[in-house]
């Protein structure tokens, strides 16, 4: 264990504090963290996690989720500046006329998203859980926010509802191209292509595999192929290869790169955990409003 990564399991004891982090940070981040995993395993981890305090290598809406959820523990940040632009891409006047429009709606609010429209929202969901979830649901009219293509994605699969669809984007996955996925189609023949919903539907519909990052994980583990073209953010790599060693991965270009994500350094982490600084603080009427949202995602997922 190198130097950085030493004085981050001190503070970690001293602090009494667990380190929790996305597929999408630093492999020298995620090589250290005690819970690795997806949007909706790191939000379980973090409703039930009893140590005193969770830093949170990930983006904002993270560390605002685990704090909604465990209010009582200290959520603090490697970087405040670690933002999911996403997060902020839909306008509540938007969502208060869409309510105002249907009578039988639910407004749907993937995680990546702000706690603000969280408390708007009626039900959180993740890329692994939406379909479960918007199936259960009631309502006939999904008003589906921020993200369009998963919203579009989880609609084209459940045709029996009627979605409304807000024009919010990752602008990581959005620059991944059906002719650059085409290219390395042709460039690696025999390789499976794997897509998280974030993508554009006409990359989704090239894939042989759709879901979030841990699904993705989870189905290049499983197959009997050994070739796979990712088409999520090149984070992913690192459990892949260290589940996968002799299977061989391909991105599909340059840009599959969350410069977001990638500000989590252990530097910061070492920083943070030592100064104890960063913290997420919330407004606990809005915490309140924003947590039902959340709670009804754990309760119909599980
Ligand atoms: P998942 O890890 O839940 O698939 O989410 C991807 C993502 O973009 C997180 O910001
Ligand atoms: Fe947001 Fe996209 Fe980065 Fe995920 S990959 S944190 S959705 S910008």
């Amino acid at each position: 264990m190198d130097n950085l990564a030493k004085e981050i399991e001190d503070l970690k004891r001293e602090r009494n504090a667990v380190l929790l982090a996305h597929y999408y940070v630093d492999d020298a981040v995620q090589a250290i963290a005690d819970y690795v995993g997806d949007s909706y395993y790191l939000a379980k981890v973090a409703l039930n996690e009893s140590k005193d305090v969770i830093c949170f290598a990930g983006v904002s809406f993270m560390g605002e989720s685990a704090k909604i959820l465990n209010p009582d523990r200290t959520v603090i940040m490697p970087d405040q500046l670690a933002d999911c632009p996403m997060a902020h891409m839909v306008d509540l006047d938007k969502i208060r006329k869409v309510r105002e429009e249907y009578d039988d709606l639910a407004v749907v609010c993937y995680i990546n998203s702000t706690a603000e429209i969280k408390s708007y929202s009626d039900v959180c969901v993740t890329s692994s859980n939406a379909m479960k979830i918007v199936k259960a649901l009631p309502q006939k009219n999904i008003f589906f926010i921020p993200d369009e293509n998963l919203g579009r994605y989880i609609g084209s699969k459940i045709p029996e509802k009627n979605f409304i669809y807000n024009d919010g984007f990752c602008h990581v996955h959005t620059s991944i191209t059906a002719d650059n996925v085409k290219k390395a189609k042709e460039a690696h023949p025999d390789a499976e292509i794997l897509v998280h919903p974030e993508c554009t539907m006409d990359v989704v519909e090239l894939a042989d595999y759709v879901g979030s990052t841990s699904g993705i994980i989870d189905y290049a583990t499983a197959s009997d192929a050994d070739k796979f073209i990712i088409c999520t953010e090149m984070g992913v790599l690192y459990e892949l290869k260290q589940k996968n060693p002799n299977k061989t991965f391909y991105s599909v270009g340059h840009r599959q790169f969350c410069p977001n994500m990638k500000r989590i350094t252990l530097e910061n982490v070492r920083d943070t955990l030592r100064d104890m600084k960063n913290q997420v603080e919330l407004d606990e009427t809005l915490r309140l409003d924003a947590k039902k949202a959340l709670d009804k995602m754990l309760r119909i997922a599980q």
